[in-house]
């Protein structure tokens, strides 16, 4: 496996491969990698025959308050895992690389897409995630890139503004991966102490009661939602963030679920914050 550090030489691998009849599937990550990552260079690997993994931790999409300086990295164990997945190169660079000095273009997606859910209450963290990875397509020229539902809301994002900047990148959205007890893998989950780990399970049960609930004929979201609030309530170490069901598309509220729906959820746990989403499809009846 090639490790890439300069811009220059992602978009040199890259060019060379394709130059060679070969395609190029790019899996952006923030490093601290787990099963959840790793089921996406699997994906990769099936759609490409060149793999291509980025680690960098983007300070554009974290907030001043958030957890930039203390992100989980290990670098040496990142390396090894993408290297026994059989990744081509890895592109991780330095910040100054990706953001020299003077760097002041953001790339903005605009409207319901990122205005409710975790663009609520993160400003501008939607902006740094689109910046980062228009950017990332641009010097890698990946013919597919393969994102993660457990970041629903971003994917949503990535597809809008790959359509709206004609950028010819197919992107590909893998299902969430889940621990044992349904958590949904996160790098965050090592912030977690055992009883907020025990409790976090929580949040994938939430989304089971009400999307059983809603599979019985529940259409209203509000009845929806409150399911899956009381669930979030019955970990004493929860404090809910938001439950909200959007149109899986648009990212528009709506009293009635009658297209195809996101349940999504944010869960603090102490200072860790947890997401989770399933989707609800109205035309698979119960
Ligand atoms: P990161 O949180 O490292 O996630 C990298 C990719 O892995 C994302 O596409 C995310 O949705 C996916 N992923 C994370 N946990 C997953 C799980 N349990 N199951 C399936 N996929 C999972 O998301 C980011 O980094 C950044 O915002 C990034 C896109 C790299 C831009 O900086």
């Amino acid at each position: 496996m090639r490790i890439l550090r300069l811009a220059e030489e992602a978009r040199a691998f890259s060019r060379s491969a394709r130059a060679g009849g070969e395609t190029v599937a790019l899996v952006p990550t923030m490093g601290y990698l787990h099963e959840g990552h790793l089921s996406l260079v699997r994906l990769a690997r099936r759609r490409a025959s060149r793999v291509m993994a980025t680690i960098f931790v983007n300070p554009l999409q974290f907030g001043p308050r958030e957890d930039l300086s203390r992100y989980p990295r290990d670098f040496d164990r990142d390396r090894s895992l993408l290297e026994r997945e059989g990744v081509d190169a890895l592109f991780a660079p330095e910040v100054e690389e990706m953001y020299p000095a003077g760097a002041c273009t953001r790339v903005v997606v605009e409207g319901p897409l990122t205005e409710g859910l975790c663009g609520a209450r993160r400003p501008g963290h939607f902006a740094g995630v689109a910046t980062v990875v228009a950017k990332l397509f641009a010097l890698s020229e990946p013919d597919v890139a393969v994102f993660g539902q457990k970041d629903a809301q971003q994917a949503a994002v990535i597809r809008r503004m790959t359509r709206d900047l004609n950028l010819p990148v197919e992107i590909v959205v893998a299902p969430i991966v889940r621990e044992a007890d349904g958590l949904a893998m996160s790098s965050r989950n090592v912030y977690l102490n055992a009883e907020e780990r025990s409790q976090a399970v929580v949040l994938s049960q939430a989304l089971a009661s009400a999307q059983a609930s809603f599979e019985t004929g529940e259409r209203r979201t509000a009845a929806l939602l409150e399911i899956a609030r009381r669930v979030i309530a019955s970990a004493p170490l929860a404090r809910l963030d938001y439950a909200e069901i959007v149109d899986a598309e648009t990212f528009l509220p709506a009293e009635q679920v009658s297209s195809p729906s996101l349940l999504a959820l944010a869960v603090h746990f102490g200072s860790t914050r947890l997401i989770d989403n399933t989707v609800l499809q109205p035309d698979r009846e119960a």
